[in-house]
């Protein structure tokens, strides 16, 4: 990374205006009179555009779940040459050919720092996941580490939406809707299909992205909690509209069923002047989020704590939920305050993205992550069980930590490569190690 290309980056990342509200029906334009009023596709768009509808979910799916978004831009997408495949470096989908679901409980240290020139794509690397991409179901788990900007080229993922949860230095997302800005502590989420390049803020960067292969997320139910509260609509970002009007050699880089495939256009794609509707990425700041939790007793499950989720056909059964541990206070009375033991049908994925997670005293790095699949027992380790089991219950703030959780519906099936990472790390399990037995008949 140049510090040119840094210093352009954060120029253009400064004081960046927002749409807000997540699923509005939003409209902006990059130059008045390009948005077309009271119809989609006019005979001729205005400034000589052409409109394009961008579905992220079929035509017929119920009003409040169906997603499209009206682009007009310079030219259609249509206006491309052949791709070709590439190589699809350490990124891989699911079905895991080679992949093994792993009973253990397992943690990893940080990615390695990357070569010299990588970019958010070719630093992109799969942990696990589920499902199927063909079959638009599950998930999969991929950190990223990359010290260069994404130069002259871009990037589209048609196989889910990339919900990306910055660890280290800040993004610039140049989008087909705008310009976003993702520091630690947001999280973007880039819609299915949607062309963008990531542009460092910092000397380097890196974080992990949960790449959605099933239904778009959405804000959870509030059930009784009422018609506030968790992580509220207002506080998600879309851009304004924003565009590139370069003609030139630009690399389109798509994934597709799991392979990555390449075109060089002769000009940018990012070229949308105008746009409307609810298929939109996001920003979202987790210190936003409305933390709920208990003022009597017990630790309530933490689905308290979804930030989004993405539906299955079974009611109150995500696919993937994204969670978010956030600083709050304990409170509760004789109550085990620390997240209790637990074995779970849900498979869960969780990082840090700083300070520390309160049921791990240590081995839980910011950068590194845990999977706790599907029925492996797992909970506070020994000496945070010590702690708290005799800790005088007086309110408690929690703030030096921001964890994350993926949990998602099937266990994670690891890939090879994370299952033989020098990252990994041996010997997880002596964190439970010691849990002295206290019975007395
Ligand atoms: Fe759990």
């Amino acid at each position: 990374m140049t510090s040119t290309g840094s210093e352009q980056a954060r120029k253009a990342a400064e004081g960046l205006e927002h749409l807000s509200g997540f699923g509005n029906e939003h409209s902006s334009e990059a130059v008045p009179g390009a948005l077309p009023h009271g119809r989609n596709s006019p005979q001729r768009a205005p400034l000589g555009l052409y409109a394009e509808q961008l579905s992220g979910t079929a035509f017929t799916e119920p009003r409040h779940s169906n997603r499209r978004s009206w682009l007009y831009r310079i030219r259609p997408s249509a206006a491309h040459p052949a791709f070709t495949r590439i190589g699809n470096g350490a990124l891989d989908s699911a079905p895991f050919t080679d992949g093994l679901a792993d009973p253990n409980r397992l943690r990893w240290n940080p990615l390695p720092e990357p070569a010299e020139g990588t970019d958010f794509l070719a630093g992109l690397w799969t942990l696990g996941g589920n499902g199927d991409a063909a079959q638009r179901s599950g998930m999969a788990v991929h950190l990223y580490a990359a010290n260069s900007s994404m130069t002259g080229r871009v990037f589209s993922d048609s196989d889910g939406e990339l919900l990306i949860v910055p660890q280290r230095g800040g993004l610039l997302l140049r989008t087909e809707f705008g310009l976003l800005r993702a520091e630690p502590g947001h999280v973007a989420l880039i819609p299915r299909g949607v062309r963008f390049r990531v542009e460092l803020l910092d000397e380097s960067a890196r974080g992990y992205v949960c790449e959605n292969y099933g239904q778009p997320f959405v804000l959870p139910e509030l059930g009784p909690i009422g018609a506030n509260g968790l992580a509220n609509a207002r506080d998600f970002l879309a851009p304004v509209a924003a565009y590139e009007d370069v003609e030139g050699p630009v690399e389109v880089v798509t994934k597709y069923c799991g392979n990555l495939w390449s075109a060089t256009y002769d000009h940018s794609p990012l070229d949308v002047v105008a746009w409307h509707g609810n298929l939109v990425p996001y920003v979202y700041d987790l210190r936003r989020f409305n933390v709920i939790g208990s003022i009597s007793y017990d630790h309530p499950d933490p689905s308290i704590f979804t930030v989004l989720t993405s539906p299955s056909d079974t009611p109150g059964l995500a696919g993937v939920d994204f969670v978010v541990f956030a600083p709050r206070w304990l409170v509760g009375e004789d109550t085990f305050r620390p997240p209790y033991f637990h074995r779970n049908v849900m498979s869960e994925y969780m990082g840090l993205i700083e300070g520390a997670y309160d049921a791990k005293a240590e081995g839980f790095l910011p950068g590194g992550g845990s999977l706790h699949n599907m029925m492996s027992a797992h909970g506070p380790d020994r000496d945070t069980f010590e702690k708290a089991s005799a800790a005088e219950l007086r309110p408690q703030k929690l703030d030096d930590g921001l964890a994350f959780m993926f949990e998602t519906r099937w266990p994670v099936a690891l890939t090879a490569q994370a299952a033989r990472a020098g990252h990994l790390q041996r010997g997880y399990d002596e964190v439970w190690r010691g849990l002295e037995r206290h019975f007395r008949a």
